[in-house]
């Protein structure tokens, strides 16, 4: 073993490379979480933490279920894994099943995957796939989305636009990518409550990608309804029903990305529900297992499968050449099929919904504090955009983040955003700490300037 020999707690730290971390400065301030209970995390100073996004984004029902730990145990028990590939589960059948049901109508066949990142490659493979078989092997090209997070995956950073994301691995991009312009604009819709008024013209930019490549030459497009890693970007009034009505006339399938916000975030089953408009496919992750276990997946239109399938050639031919060892694994199977229970039997999408004027009515009230630019929200999410430090882009928000940590809170830190999305199972009077112990901690951190 090489490196520093750092510690913390007595336990070297120098073997593991955080993601998405600032490797260095994580050792000066390490955080180290030890336990999990309900809407809470206890770390290694002895604190008590609100989880201020659930987990990240994945865990809406809180921490240490007991019913879900029961059935991973049960499943452990009676098939700790099955061969994903010629055979499944009923349970996995029984599973895709549930997802379909809780889907948009005509969205009925689910294609599982481990991740968000996975589901993502996968949903892209897809849209090339159906027009190969559709006759249409020209329509190649996707669009994506300024400031969007797709995972990870050689067709998630393409289709991505967080730049940070994709500069070190520019050899590696997929070609024939284009990005629509993001929604954001502090001048236009600073503070706007739910999703702003202003911004539905920009979806026509998607008519002048389609108008300079031939909408012959384009496969898809993806876009997270609400751009939650970049933090928290709400789409204005009309604009996803604009896309829609674009894609519709030019064959092009509309995917919506929603690892974060499926399975409640949006105080609705999917974003799709929320906003009124069905995509072609959805892509879903983080929430269907509430972060237990690693589970994701594609959830399609019923004619792109079959579609594929029909064109599988011999009846013993494999149709589609792509999946995953753990696809449709036993364990997040029983997994999902725990979280789903209790999303009903608990009612957690309308506990979700219930909560969203509460964290709207907290975020808010901080308007008016110094080095605010802006705070936005929608559903059971929302952020607030700081003033950063000059020269020192993010460190503002790391700042803020150890602010929230000792006043008893964790949030999410975007560049200069702090994002936030409690538990489903929050009391009003949590996301009401959760919101003054931001405020205070926002207060703390404009005090630094260097
Ligand atoms: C919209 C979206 N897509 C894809 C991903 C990637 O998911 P994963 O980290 O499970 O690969 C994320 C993760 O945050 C996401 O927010």
């Amino acid at each position: 073993m090489s490196g520093s020999n750092k510690t913390v707690n007595g336990v070297d730290m120098s073997a593991y490379w955080l993601p998405f971390t600032p490797n260095r400065y994580f050792h000066q301030h390490p955080k180290i979480m030890q336990s999990a209970k309900g809407a809470y995390y206890f770390d290694d100073h002895g604190r008590k933490l609100f989880d201020g996004l659930s987990g990240l984004w994945c865990s809406p029902l809180g921490h240490a279920d007991p019913r879900i730990g029961a059935a991973i145990s049960k499943q452990y028990e009676k098939m700790d894994y099955c061969p994903a590939f010629q055979m499944a589960s009923e349970d996995t059948f029984r599973l895709a099943t549930r997802v379909a049901d809780m889907a948009p109508k005509g969205l009925n066949k689910v294609f599982f995957t481990n991740s968000g990142s996975e589901a993502v490659d996968t949903a892209l493979k897809i849209a090339i796939g159906y027009h190969r078989v559709m006759g249409n092997a020209s329509r190649i090209r996707m669009i994506g989305r300024d400031r969007a997070y797709h995972g990870v995956g050689m067709g998630g950073i393409s289709v991505g636009g967080m730049v940070a994301n994709r500069k070190m691995f520019a050899s590696m991009m997929m070609p024939g990518v284009d990005h629509l312009p993001h929604t954001l604009n502090l001048s236009q819709m600073a503070f706007s409550k739910g999703m702003p008024t202003w911004g539905a013209h920009l979806a026509d930019e998607l008519e002048k990608i389609v108008a300079l490549h031939d909408a012959n030459t384009i496969a898809a497009v993806i876009l997270e309804p609400v751009q939650g890693s970049t933090g928290v970007i709400v789409p204005p009034q009309g604009y996803l029903q604009k896309i829609r009505e674009i894609c519709t006339k030019h064959a092009i399938l509309l995917i919506f990305d929603e690892v974060i916000t499926g399975f409640g975030r949006l105080g609705a089953n999917f974003g799709a529900d929320r906003f009124g408009v069905v995509p072609d496919m959805i892509t879903f992750a983080k929430a269907i297992t509430n972060g237990v276990i690693p589970l994701g997946g594609v959830i399609v239109r019923d004619d792109i499968y079959d579609s594929i399938i029909a064109n599988g050639g011999q009846e013993q031919a494999i149709e589609f050449f792509h999946g995953y060892t753990y696809s449709g694994h036993p364990i997040p199977m029983a997994a999902g099929h725990a979280v789903l229970d209790i999303f009903e039997s608990d009612d957690l999408v309308n506990r979700a919904r219930a909560l969203e004027p509460v964290l709207e009515n907290g975020l808010h009230a901080m308007k008016g504090k110094a080095g605010l630019l802006d705070i936005r929200n929608f559903g059971l999410s929302g952020a607030v955009e700081l003033e950063p430090i000059a020269g020192k882009p993010g460190l503002r928000a790391l700042k803020v983040l150890e602010a929230c940590i000792e006043r008893g809170a964790l949030v999410r830190v975007a560049g200069d955003v702090i994002a936030v999305g409690p538990p489903f199972i929050s009391e009003p009077k949590e996301v009401e700490f959760l919101c003054s112990v931001l405020g205070d901690a926002v207060d703390a951190a404009m005090k630094i300037n260097s």
